[in-house]
């Protein structure tokens, strides 16, 4: 991981509205453009031929179309417009059927019963078509809302969606237990955002022993696991627990971002592993790219490299 400075750095950088808006309108511009290394484009049919491209090589995928920390209704709304927009594109183009979005997307910094309602349209559209909807976790202060809302849907005969927890949380540990209990599908991540100490571990190791506890407990207990991981130790770590313990390759999935350690994803699936691509899309793509830089030095100088090229 980045040193704690620079993590710090970019995730300011992830909330400059600013920045935000300059990014939206000149970053992806060029077909070569740096950020697209990491976002698939700025539309869903853009997010569609790479889809395509990750189902050609044997992988599955989700499409997240970006989007966060919306601060009115208006916005909500229109999110939630494009998400069933991209519902009918998913279904027209043959696509894998599979989403994952953020609550505060859809309205929860401005009012929960909206996000809730909105979260509510979204299934209507997607489960009859046969989708699969993930919600992603923000940072800590959404981590109750986000599972108390997971658990009311879930109480109410939703089937067809699946949480994220984060190793890096202490609380995680207990989720899981609760998660699996109830039945319910979980990725497992070490976790994107700054947290504080009193929410978080701060040290890798203490992330990667937490991630490994967790990876054990999902693989024993879980249902449909997903190990959301570039790390090679912790893929190690899976394989070796999976083998040891009886658990099939087909019995749980790996899963990566888009366009990172594409060399990791062809090993798994030549390995006879199952491997789900998370293909991020849309305008509002720069805070998740700040995240993505935050977490390697070499993706910094790669865009410092992509800007300068951009200039000649
Ligand atoms: P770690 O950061 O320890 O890195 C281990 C190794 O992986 C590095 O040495 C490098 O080789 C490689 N690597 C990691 N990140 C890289 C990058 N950006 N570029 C290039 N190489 C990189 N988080 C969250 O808080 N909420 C969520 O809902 C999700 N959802 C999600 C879905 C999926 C499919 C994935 C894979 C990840 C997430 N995450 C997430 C992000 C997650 O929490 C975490 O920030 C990243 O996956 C990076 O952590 P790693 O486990 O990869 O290990």
């Amino acid at each position: 991981m980045l040193d704690r400075t620079a993590k710090t750095f970019f995730h300011l950088l992830a909330r400059s509205r600013t920045l935000d808006k300059l990014a939206s309108r000149y970053g992806m511009r060029r077909p070569d453009s740096f950020a697209r290394r990491f976002i698939a484009g700025e539309s869903v049919q853009e997010a569609i031929e790479a889809a395509r491209a990750i189902e050609a090589r044997q992988m599955r995928l989700t499409l997240d179309l970006l989007g966060e920390s919306v601060t009115n209704l208006e916005e909500a709304d229109a999110a939630t417009r494009l998400y069933v927009a991209v519902i009918d594109a998913v279904v027209q183009s043959g696509i894998e059927r599979n989403l994952s979005l953020k609550l505060t997307q859809l309205g929860l910094d401005v009012d929960k019963a909206s996000a809730v309602d909105n979260l509510r349209k979204i299934l209507g559209r997607a489960e009859p078509a046969g989708f699969f909807i993930r919600v992603d976790m923000e940072n800590s202060p959404y981590t109750d809302v986000t599972l108390e809302i997971f658990e009311t849907l879930w109480s109410h005969g939703y089937r067809q969606i699946g949480v994220v927890l984060q190793s890096a949380l202490y609380r995680s540990e207990a989720d899981l237990e609760r998660m699996n209990a109830l039945g319910a599908r979980v990725r497992l991540v070490k976790g994107a955002y700054k947290e504080p100490k009193s929410a978080a571990y701060q040290d890798k190791a203490d992330v990667d022993a937490a991630y490994e506890r967790m990876m054990e407990s999902l693989l024993a207990r879980g249902h449909s696991p997903a190990i959301a991981t570039h790390d090679p130790a912790m893929i190690d770590a899976t394989r070796r627990w999976a083998r040891e313990h009886g658990v099939a390759p087909n019995a749980f999935e790996f899963q990566m971002l888009y366009g990172i350690r594409r060399d990791l994803q062809t090993m798994l699936v030549n390995e006879g592993y199952r491997v789900r691509v998370y293909v991020p899309f849309g305008r509002q793509w720069f805070p998740y790219f700040m995240r993505r830089l935050g977490e390697r030095p070499a993706n910094v100088s790669f865009v410092i490299r992509g800007i300068v090229g951009e200039q000649r």
